[in-house]
């Protein structure tokens, strides 16, 4: 006997040796019966889930969402009804391109997820920390996911690639802007903003609709690497982040965001020179100033970091009564998008793991069996298994019934033409924003990712570069013409040269 917890094996009875097979003598063979011996190499063999096909690279803590200030006008969601109200909140941030194992302090886009536990159901803000990206038709998503991705045959990243399809689409040079600025690399989670980055919407008790983009302010204060501070810091650990937030939760050093709202009268949306529903372009502060709405703390490292950070199934499709989608075209594409993710990565219920079980609100839905069905979810009578039914088995509620979408425009293929509008805020960005010392970092960060593209790319870049600012073009050419590029000033798919390089 001993007084340490008993092993046992998955169906509960105790285990005597976990660390010995059974043989035929003390030479072996292992004998088949020794079933413990099988069924732990077997649950060793499927450890592993397929990791996300994007934002694989991430890091999470559960936390709290408070209401600070009253914004029931715009929204009946049961959450911003008053003043004080909270609920439980999961966060996941993560990097856009590298695989689970990447180094966390590489250049990229994060992602900046949150799950709000609300009294009306899940709703999953699925969100980066720049409020724009680089597409704005989803058509384009899985070919610039391609390009950030390994190249087919070399197995590299391929900056040739990259620079080849942003050239190519340059609404994306908002977007490539602000990834090659200093925000391109954030020292952790902790000191980045997030962004729902689309446009949302919002209706109030009286089924007036809002146009509503979401904020996340950082309360630790923006802070960044240069590549040379990141490089350095990559060479001593590649988990810099997870550190970095595991250990200031541990010790009670809680990081905190200021949630903001910006609105937008339905009936305002096409008074723009710019299409609000467009995901390449912000909003102005001064047209739409920030409408304080309240705080996210995340206070508890997760027990588990697969149970509740890998599992956790985050999805623009997760709404509530009061918040809603816009015309934005990719993000109706999202909606469809990552449900059918989940169902590949996690499987069928993939809502019931405790990651993404709602809290406060009662799960009362039809769909029945299939992998996971660990819940009961009868309501309380065997029979009430199918809709409608005589058996008071739940039913729909029309009072949280959105209001109706006002199109007036004929089903088609709008040609999505650049303009002189998609450069109008990346040059505000430029010439207004970025400081001259950080527009000199930047050019060398462009240099850095440049460096093995070949002459024509660097060539078309520039020329989009030109629609922005021909300073702008300048810098990032003169950087480019410093860097001794002799060695890789080819496309990484010439074997030849790739084979001269080595
Ligand atoms: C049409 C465009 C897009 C498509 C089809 C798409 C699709 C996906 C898919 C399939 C995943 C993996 C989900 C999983 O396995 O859990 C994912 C993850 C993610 N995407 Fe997108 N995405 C798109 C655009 C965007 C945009 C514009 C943003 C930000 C504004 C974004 C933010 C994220 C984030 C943060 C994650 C990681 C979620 C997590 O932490 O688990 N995506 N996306």
């Amino acid at each position: 006997m001993t007084d340490k917890p008993i092993l046992t094996t998955t169906g509960g009875a105790p285990v005597p040796s976990n660390d010995t097979s059974k043989t035929a003598g003390p030479r072996g063979p292992v004998l088949l019966e020794d079933y413990q011996l099988i069924e732990k190499l077997a649950h060793q063999n499927r450890e592993r889930i397929p990791e996300r096909v994007v934002h694989a690279k991430g890091w999470g803590a559960q936390g709290i969402f408070k209401v600070t200030h009253d914004i029931s006008k715009y929204s009946c969601a049961k959450i911003f009804s008053k003043v004080g109200n909270s609920c439980d909140v999961l966060s996941r941030w993560s990097t856009v391109a590298g695989e689970s194992g990447a180094a966390d302090t590489e250049r990229d886009v994060r992602g900046f997820s949150l799950k709000f536990y609300t009294e009306d159901g899940n709703w999953d803000m699925v969100g980066n920390n720049t409020p724009i990206f680089f597409v704005r038709d989803a058509y384009k998503f899985p070919d610039f996911i391609r390009t950030q991705k390994r190249h087919p045959k070399t197995n590299l990243r391929s900056p040739e690639a990259m620079f080849d399809f942003w050239a190519a689409q340059p609404e994306s040079v908002h977007q490539v802007t602000i990834l090659m600025s200093d925000r391109g690399i954030p020292t952790n989670p902790m000191h980045m903003n997030g962004y729902g980055s689309h446009t949302f919407s919002m209706w109030n008790a009286d089924g007036e609709r809002f146009w509503v983009k979401f904020h996340f302010k950082t309360q630790q204060g923006h802070k960044h690497y240069t590549n040379a501070e990141a490089e350095a810091l990559i060479g001593k650990t590649r988990e810099s982040y997870q550190e970095d937030l595991f250990n200031a939760i541990d010790r009670g050093d809680f990081p905190k965001w200021t949630m903001f709202i910006q609105v937008m009268p339905e009936a305002e949306a096409g008074q723009q020179s710019y299409n609000p529903f467009d995901l390449t372009k912000v909003w102005p502060h001064e047209d739409y100033p920030l409408i304080e709405v309240g705080e996210v703390e995340m206070n508890k490292n997760p027990e588990n970091y697969f149970q509740m950070i890998e599992n956790a199934a985050y999805s623009p499709s997760n709404v509530v009564p009061g918040i809603g989608y816009s015309p934005d075209k990719m993000l109706q594409a999202r909606v469809w998008s990552y449900a059918d993710a989940h169902r590949y990565r996690l499987g069928t219920h993939y809502e019931a793991l405790p990651a993404n079980a709602p809290h406060a609100a009662n799960v009362q839905h039809y769909h029945k069996d299939g992998p996971m069905r660990f819940f009961t979810n009868d309501f309380g009578n065997a029979d009430a298994y199918y809709e409608p039914n005589q058996y008071g088995g739940p039913v729909a509620d029309p009072s949280v019934m959105e209001p109706p979408l006002k199109i007036d425009a004929d089903a088609f293929r709008y040609p999505q033409e650049v303009t002189d509008e998609d450069f109008v805020q990346a040059r505000e960005l430029y010439l207004n924003v970025l400081e001259e010392d950080e527009k000199e970092r930047m050019y060398e960060n462009y240099a850095a990712a440049m460096g093995p593209c070949s002459k024509d790319v660097k060539e078309r870049w520039y020329a989009v570069l030109e629609r922005v600012h021909p300073d702008y073009a300048a810098g990032v050419r003169a950087a480019n013409d410093r860097l001794d590029t002799d060695v890789n000033a080819v496309p990484i798919t010439d074997d030849t040269q790739i084979e001269a390089a080595e």
